[in-house]
């Protein structure tokens, strides 16, 4: 059986993916407790001693305010510490995927769909920091597989750490009947997690580079937001609770997916995904 390592395991991508392919690869993953990415030598001796075929890379502070607040932080954890593991798959010659961000787009001057080529200038901390550890890790590893990925959501599981994310935030305002609001004027695709997790399995085969991963969507927000109540059934209940944010400050973080798509892989767009998402779970708020 080939063997996968993934960093971030308590994490909420990291602790569904394993659970996924835990009958089809011998997966090991490494809590924060059990490994920090930011000890070079560690990482490396307990990198070394597994001998992974596939090493995901999922660790980091994935929290965009606690980065922009800490970065120093995000410094050590999502450049340094990717590249550590970047230097852990060097020496016993793995394969590296690395969860990279759409967030990297955050101060593109033209429009979406942004492709991979396209010239980016983060203006946040988190976004920067990525596309510093993107560099990072294809210069020592040109083989490397870097996935630009979008807002990632699901629904809560036992012993899974659920992360805020379009579809549960929703849910939980409908529960405690709390207006939410979105903004009209933010465009960006949001991924079902498992979406993505069923096609890593396709992405440790592709040729080293930067791809971009995830959901396409020519939604605003707003409007994916009006998706998931259509989706959950409850149109009737978006003019209580689903409120327009008219801020004026424009973000365009949409992604082509061209290029993943000519290697063979695709994604269902947003508002299909978010319909699949609750199709699997059988999920339902209606009280009938
Ligand atoms: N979720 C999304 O919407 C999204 C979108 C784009 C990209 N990504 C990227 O995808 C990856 C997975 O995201 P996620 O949502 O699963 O993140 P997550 O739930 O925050 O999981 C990240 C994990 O990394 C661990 N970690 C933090 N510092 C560490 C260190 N120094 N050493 C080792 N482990 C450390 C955390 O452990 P502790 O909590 O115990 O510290 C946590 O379990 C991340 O790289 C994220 O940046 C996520």
């Amino acid at each position: 059986m080939e063997k996968i390592l993934i960093t971030g395991a308590n994490g909420f991508f990291a602790s569904r993916f394993m659970d996924f392919y835990k009958c089809r690869y011998e997966v090991t993953g490494l809590t924060h407790s059990q490994l920090d990415i930011t000890d070079l030598d560690r990482t490396v001796n307990i990198i070394k001693a597994v001998k992974p075929d596939y090493i995901v890379h999922a660790a980091a502070i994935s929290d965009t305010t606690m980065c922009q607040n800490n970065p120093e932080l995000s410094q050590a954890v999502n450049v340094c510490g990717a590249v550590n593991i970047a230097r852990a798959a060097e020496a016993c010659n793995a394969k590296l995927i690395f969860l990279s961000s759409d967030q990297v787009y955050i101060g593109n001057a033209g429009q979406g769909p942004h492709k991979e080529t396209d010239e980016v200038n983060p203006y946040n901390v988190y976004g920067q920091h990525k596309l510093n550890a993107e560099a990072g890790i294809l210069d020592l590893m040109p083989q490397a597989v870097v996935l630009r990925i979008t807002w990632l959501f699901g629904l809560p599981e036992r012993d899974k750490k659920i992360n805020s994310n379009l579809l549960w935030n929703i849910v939980k305002s409908i529960m405690k009947n709390q207006p939410v609001s979105f903004p009209v004027n933010d465009l960006r695709g949001v991924t079902y997690v498992y979406e993505l997790i069923e096609k890593m399995e396709g992405m440790f085969h592709l040729p080293g580079g930067i791809y971009n991963a995830g959901s396409e969507n020519d939604l605003n927000v707003y409007e994916l937001a009006q998706a998931v109540f259509k989706a959950l059934g409850l149109e009737d209940r978006t003019e209580a609770l689903l409120l327009k944010d008219l801020r004026d400050s424009q973000r365009d973080l949409r992604i082509s997916n061209q290029k993943l798509k000519a290697n063979g892989i695709t994604f269902s767009s947003s508002e299909d995904a978010i319909g699949k998402c609750i199709s699997d779970f059988s999920f339902s708020m209606k009280l009938s």
